[in-house]
Parts: C-alpha cells; structure tokens; sequence
C-alpha cells in the first residue's frame, strides 16, 4: 500500500575541472528549485568546517604535507563523516545539489598515479548521487578564467591529467550527463534544469536510494 511509498529529496551532483563554473551553477539551480517550492540545498566537498575538513583545506592552501594516499583518504573520510546527515536530509524530501563528489577524489588521485581501483575503494557504500552534470571544459579555457595557480591542484599540466580521468568514470548508465561549459551561464542552467526535474520528480515518486558501487 501507500505506507511503503517513500517521498525522498534527488542527490544532483556536478563535477567538472576547477574554474568549469559549478558552484554558480548549483546557486543557479538552488534559485530555481527554490522559486518552484522544491526544497534544496546546496552541499559542497570537501567540507572545510569539519576537523578532517580543516586537515584538507590547509592541506589543499600549501599549509602542509600529506601524502597522497592518506590526503585521498581523508577526502574520503570528509564524505563518510557526512553519509549519515546527507541520507537523513535525502529521505526528509530535501534535494542536494552537491558540488564536487566521490568522482573529484578519485580523479585528482588517480591523476597522481595512483592505483584506480585502490581509488575507487574507500567510495564504496557511500550514497550514490541520482544525476551526475559533468561541466566538460578544455583545461587551458579554465586556466584562463582566472584566480588560478593560488591551490595545489590549480596547474594546467594536472588538470589536463584530472580532466582525463573524468572522462575514463563516465559511464553509460543513464545517470552522467555531460554539459558543454562553453556555452553561455544561462544556456548550461537551462539545460541542468531540464534534466534535472525529472530526476527530482522519479525520486519524489519513490526512486531507491543507491550506494556507491
Ligand atoms: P574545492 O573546494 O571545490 O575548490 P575551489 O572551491 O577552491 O575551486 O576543491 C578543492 C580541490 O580539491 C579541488 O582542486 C578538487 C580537489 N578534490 C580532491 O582532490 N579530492 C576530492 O575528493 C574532492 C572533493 C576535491
């Protein structure tokens, strides 16, 4: 019957390069969403206020060394330490847009040379996002948009390694969309949102709730 009918909130995620445009575009579809009486919020990673949050972030600001299998497992930590909140909030009927995810720590890991699978590892069992906006920039446009080469990764030579190893996740499972982050700001969130409600609309009526495999 109805009792078993569960309302939830989408997991929308975008990813892309550094400087590709995703945090205006998560303001951009939290505005719309919350014009249309759809509860949203915006989630971001890593989340710098939390104590692994604040080793990553001094970390990532040159403040000091880790290597790098134990900064890729704190990345991890950062999302696990948040798995309990984000399913709450998910089952409540909010949507999360979340800026940055499981994909960004294992490219920028992988792209160090580290093992793939060992990457992928610590992902697993994670809440798995229900639509993935990949914002496909060419890494020398985003090394020109400027306030670049002030944190760790900001490199053009390391974002054409990231940039491939976005492109090596992508799968055709029907929940990676690919936006060309060339186009105009208005063009992109159009498009985002487009596909972004019917998402939010299958969840509503009672989509699973997955997690990383
Ligand atoms: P972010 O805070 O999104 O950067 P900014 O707002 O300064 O553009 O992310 C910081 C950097 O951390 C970014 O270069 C991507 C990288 N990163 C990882 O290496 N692993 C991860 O798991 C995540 C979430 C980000």
């Amino acid at each position: 019957g109805s009792a078993a009918f569960s309302s939830r909130g989408a997991f929308i995620l975008l990813e892309g390069l550094d400087r590709s445009g995703k945090t205006s575009q998560c303001e951009r579809l939290l505005a719309f969403l919350t014009d249309r009486q759809i509860p949203a919020e915006i989630w971001r990673y890593p989340d710098r206020r939390t104590t692994v949050g604040k080793m990553i972030s001094s970390y990532l600001s040159k403040k000091s060394e880790l290597d790098d299998a134990t900064i890729h497992l704190l990345f991890a930590a950062n999302r696990w330490e948040k798995r309990e909140e984000m399913e709450a909030r998910l089952r409540s009927g909010c949507t999360l847009i979340v800026d940055r995810y499981s994909f960004s720590g294992i490219a920028f890991s992988a792209a160090k040379g580290l093992d793939l699978d060992w990457c992928k590892a610590p992902e697993v069992g994670l809440i798995a996002p229900d639509a993935i906006f990949y914002l496909q920039i060419p890494p020398e446009i985003a090394a020109g948009r400027g306030q670049y080469g002030e944190e760790r990764y900001e490199r053009l030579s390391f974002q054409k390694l990231v940039a491939k190893q976005f492109e090596n996740l992508m799968n055709d499972d029907g929940r990676w969309h690919v936006i060309d982050a060339q186009k105009g700001i208005d063009e992109i969130q159009r498009h985002i949102q487009e596909l972004s409600l019917p998402v939010i609309e299958r969840c509503h009526q009672g989509a699973p709730l997955l997690d990383m495999r």
